[in-house]
């Protein structure tokens, strides 16, 4: 065979394999035999051995790459990764219905169902027609890219089916299969290894790892559900033409998926699905239900987070029972008391559960709960399992009471009781008024370490876990987290079990994120009630630190979407000498603070709109938002200095007084256009 047969030959052989690996692995054909697909693939590598200028990194049999990577590399995601907001009733879906409806001036919405399946996202991004990149969710803006893992799954294609579109991002879910998660889980009980809780940790694990070798032996598969960009290929217009178009470009979509034109419908999805999720190979943690119309999910649009066009049905929680062996007492960010139930290990919807958070001290005494105990557990999807009940029936008479502790387990200092106080985590919401224990030393180490860890996944200092954070305080190499910036390589390679190596990262990562947004900084401060999404509220509107360290608690409580409790927490917390003092020698220690985006200014910048009449295409609420997000403002009355008055059906006085007052009115067309 001559170098050009051969050229032939390996294109022929790789058509064939693909397409054997395509029935084999998307569409479960049985018929496909090893034999076959081993033969042509030997016969391949021997070609290639033989004339390397046809090696194509790219191509199906270089799946795994074969060396492990040093570390991820990050990626700033085009279109942001979003998440789901939660439903766990037909009646919430309803309200959800209702609003959608409201927002979108309809009286029917056709809705698209399909399973939510419980394992990790990842964007995919074809180039002309290849797999050139895929990266994690990470925050939603920035992920890791994790290419090399990804393409040793299978179903993801490395090659799309022609006719393809020149540019095209795919969302869909990295999975584990039930029966795969077993017999890893064997396998790891044999070496001694930890197991995986369930399938959607074991597909994370597996592919947040640095050896594609690894990855590759996870057997993981992959279910695409979104197309979010797209350059040239075909016009779409719903979301189910979006699964019917992935699926001729060959990837692997879920045949679980169903219109709906009323939410009857919804629910009756919901619940013949129900019936067979136990059996299904994959975790299903609940169903994902859109409005299948893309404009109007343009319509609807995004807040937050959450798309408003999309909802996660959830099922309900599911309960099981087990023993309380023992309880145990963390101590928090804020030097809150937190106990912790220790159980033998039960499986609750789908996942191994062998802990429960008790939230408070004063939890324990509402349910009486001692160790020893049989209690009811419940767990609904990716929530944290809680104890809900107490058995007492099932007591023996040697369960023990739970003792709060006179001193903090960590520091032994003084726990003092506080009545009412709402504390929050960082990622959690306001706990109710309650009873909770706290340490009451400032300093107390375990108060830090939860904070230095915070400040480090703030920050993205991926490099700097929880074990390494504890070594270079005991070793004494960092008193606070301002410390962690003035590091050096010489230092961590002084410490035993660090190599030059690995003390390099660590010093290039920390160097790499000394620069920081404005609102990562403002979440990594740890400011009561100041979550992420908070953060970036109050970075948004005030552009800088220094305008934010200025403002009083009015300026503060005016933003949108922030209270007194969040006023009142920040304007405090740039009071605080400890706080200026910190936020000082993180200055002096060369972390910078970033200029956040004001709010967007766009071509409406400048240009005041009042709003009459009915829109047939959105509601006032919508369309004042639409305003609002291209730097326009809205106003509800009309006035001579309002530059348009836009006049939907039926406009009431406001129209009259307009031409009145000369001042220049818009059709909705015309309106929409201006959009546009
Ligand atoms: S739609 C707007 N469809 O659920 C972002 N998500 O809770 C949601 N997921 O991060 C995209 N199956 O990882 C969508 N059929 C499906 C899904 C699905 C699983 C995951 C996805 C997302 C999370 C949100």
């Amino acid at each position: 065979m001559n170098k050009s047969e051969a050229k032939k030959r390996i294109q022929k052989l790789r058509r064939e394999i693909a397409k054997l690996r395509y029935e084999y692995h998307v569409e479960n054909k049985a018929d496909v035999t090893d034999d076959v697909y081993d033969s042509l693939t030997r016969e391949l590598n021997d070609l290639t051995a033989k004339y390397p200028e046809f090696v194509d990194r790219n191509a199906g049999e270089n799946r795994v790459a074969g060396k492990p990577l040093d570390k991820f590399v990050k990626v700033r995601h085009k279109v942001r990764m979003l998440s789901l907001n939660d439903v766990f009733s037909e009646e919430d879906l309803s309200l959800w219905d209702q609003r959608v409806k409201k927002l979108t001036n309809r009286k029917e919405i056709e809705y698209f169902c399909e399973a939510k399946l419980d394992g990790l996202a990842a964007s995919l991004i074809y180039i002309n027609g290849k797999f050139v990149r895929g990266a994690t969710r990470g925050d939603g803006f920035i992920g890791e890219d994790i290419t090399e893992n990804l393409k040793t799954i299978h179903s993801i294609p490395l090659s799309l089916k022609p006719p393809y579109p020149v540019y095209l991002e795919v969302r869909g879910e990295a999975v584990m299969s039930k029966a795969t998660l077993l017999k890893l889980n064997k396998q790891n009980q044999k070496t001694g290894q930890p197991l995986f809780a369930n399938t959607r940790n074991a597909a994370a694990g597996s592919l947040r790892q640095l050896d594609p070798n690894l990855a590759a032996k996870r057997n993981l598969d992959f279910f695409a559900y979104d197309i979010v960009d797209i350059n040239g290929g075909k016009k779409l217009e719903t979301h189910s033409e979006k699964h019917q178009y992935l699926r001729e470009l060959g990837f692997q979509v879920d045949q679980n998926e169903a219109k709906s034109s009323s939410l009857a419908e919804v629910m009756a999805f919901t619940n013949k699905f129900k019936k067979i999720r136990d059996k299904f190979q994959y975790g299903i943690d609940g169903i994902v239900v859109s409005v299948d119309n893309l404009d109007l999910q343009q319509t609807l649009g995004v807040v937050g987070k959450a798309p408003r066009y999309m909802a996660a049905f959830k099922y309900p929680a599911e309960r099981a029972t087990t023993v309380v062996k023992d309880v145990r007492v963390n101590v928090g960010r804020t030097g809150v008391l937190t106990p912790l139930a220790i159980f033998e290990p039960t499986l609750v919807a789908g996942s191994m559960v062998s802990k429960a958070t008790l939230h408070n001290m004063d939890q324990i005494e509402r349910l009486d709960l001692r160790i020893g105990d049989t209690v009811v557990i419940e767990k609904a999807g990716d929530v944290i399992p809680k104890v809900v009940q107490v058995l007492a029936g099932m007591r023996t008479g040697r369960e023990r009471k739970v003792k709060v502790p006179s001193a903090c387990p960590e520091c032994g200092s003084r726990v003092e009781k506080r009545i009412g106080g709402t504390f929050r985590d960082h990622n959690s919401s306001p706990a109710p008024l309650s009873v909770a224990y706290y340490c009451t030393n400032p300093k107390c180490p375990a108060k830090d370490e939860r904070y230095l860890e915070h400040f480090v996944s703030a920050f993205d200092i991926y490099e700097l876990g929880p074990k390494i954070l504890r070594r270079f305080k005991d070793e004494g190499l960092i008193t606070d987290a301002a410390d962690i910036f003035v590091l050096s390589k010489e230092d961590i390679a002084l410490l035993p079990r660090f190599g030059e190596k690995s003390a390099e990262n660590i010093v290039a990562e920390i160097k790499s994120k000394k620069k920081v947004p404005l609102s990562k900084f403002l979440w990594a401060l740890g400011i009561l009630h100041v979550g992420e999404e908070t953060a970036r509220d109050l970075a948004e509107n005030f552009g800088t630190l220094d305008m934010i360290m200025k403002a009083n608690q009015e300026e503060i409580n005016a933003i949108e979407n922030i209270g007194p409790a969040v006023s009142e927490s920040t304007y405090e917390f740039f009071r605080n000498k400890d706080n200026l003092r910190f936020l000082e020698k993180l200055k002096q220690n060369g972390v910078i603070v970033d200029k956040a985006e004001k709010r967007k200014a766009g071509k409406l910048t400048g240009m005041s709109f009042v709003l009459t009449g009915t829109l047939s295409g959105m509601s006032r609420e919508i369309a004042k938002e639409k305003i609002l997000s291209l730097g326009g403002k809205v106003a509800g009355s009309v006035s001579k200095t309002r530059s348009y008055v836009v006049a939907g059906a039926d406009p009431g006085s406001k129209l009259t007084t307009a031409q009145k007052l000369g001042v220049r009115v818009l059709s909705e067309d015309e309106f929409l256009k201006m959009l546009s």
